[in-house]
């Protein structure tokens, strides 16, 4: 798994036909209440939100960062703004995300525009390595389970150093290596799920340092994830079936053979999941 394999189309054509959609959400809100009038932003959350650990994760993250009302939020690898829609509508954030694949920027927009977080929520077109976003002017950047494809992880942190006022803070979970993989299992997960250059837990504190971030924090998720992920792959087996009968994305073969050994590769710890949390110094 080097970057010469890498790139971003893979995650691009990944998140293409990715089982969790715009279209599924929406299937699912007409089935279960008939029309899609009034939708409340609460109806989406056990539909768009494409992270380990749901909203409970999505409530430590926003602790970490210290997002509050009017705090100005950027959600790098948004998706299809699930968080960011959780962020602006919990805690009172602005919320601009940065999203790689086109279908998940106006699914995002699609599903922001249902509940009326339009005006604070919005996810920009763009690659987290090249953010479209001003220097200095968030005081928040987050980031759920996207870094694992991007090839240069360094350059997006070097990123959310750029967007972030002085005292602001980065808070991201991510895919952590602790065993390097063999061949096999890394082209695996390449194939299946896009992912590349994975970092390990000490790989990620070096990279935070060298983008000037400091008082550095990252936590191993591993053990908390293997339970999350036995069921996310229950859902996902599920969700195969019911994607295909609703005409939305059922993800491909790679994807769901992808997603078994990846399950086991964490329950065997080779494969993990970090939580980083670090500042912009003051005055930087
Ligand atoms: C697992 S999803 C997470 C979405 C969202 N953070 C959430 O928790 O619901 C990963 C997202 O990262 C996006 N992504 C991958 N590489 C990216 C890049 N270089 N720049 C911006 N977005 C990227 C993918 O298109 C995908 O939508």
């Amino acid at each position: 798994m080097t970057d010469s394999l890498g790139g971003t189309a893979q995650a691009v054509a990944f998140y293409s036909g990715h089982p969790i959609s715009a279209a599924l959400v929406l299937a699912r809100l007409r089935a279960a209440r008939g029309n899609l009038d009034g939708v409340q932003p609460e109806e989406l959350w056990a539909h768009d939100q494409d992270h380990f650990g749901g909203l409970a994760a999505n409530d430590t993250m926003a602790a970490l960062a210290g997002i509050g009302p009017g705090s100005r939020v950027a959600d790098f690898c948004a998706g299809l703004a699930g968080p960011a829609r959780y962020y602006a509508h919990v805690f009172g954030a602005d919320v601009t995300g940065v999203e790689l694949t086109l279908a998940r920027v106006t699914g995002a927009a699609e599903l922001s525009r249902l509940v009326g977080l339009q005006d604070r929520v919005r996810v920009l077109a763009g690659d987290v390595t090249q953010a479209p976003l001003p220097d200095g002017q968030f005081d928040a950047v987050v980031s759920q389970e996207a870094l694992l494809h991007v090839p240069d992880k360094g350059a997006a942190l070097a990123e959310a150093f750029r967007v972030l006022r002085p005292g602001g803070r980065v808070v991201f979970s991510d895919w952590a290596c602790h065993t390097p993989l063999v061949p096999e299992d890394a082209a695996l997960m390449w194939q299946g799920m896009a992912a590349q250059t994975l970092q390990s837990l000490p790989g990620y504190h070096k990279l935070l340092e060298q983008a000037g971030f400091t008082a550095i924090g990252i936590e191993d998720m591993t053990d908390a994830w293997g339970p999350i992920l036995r069921e996310r792959l229950r859902m996902y087996q599920a969700m195969r079936a019911e994607a295909a009968a609703a005409g939305t994305p059922p993800g491909n073969d790679a994807f769901h053979r992808s997603y078994v050994r990846f399950v086991e590769l964490i329950l065997a710890r080779q494969l993990g999941g970090i939580r980083a949390v670090a500042s912009k110094p003051d005055g930087r």
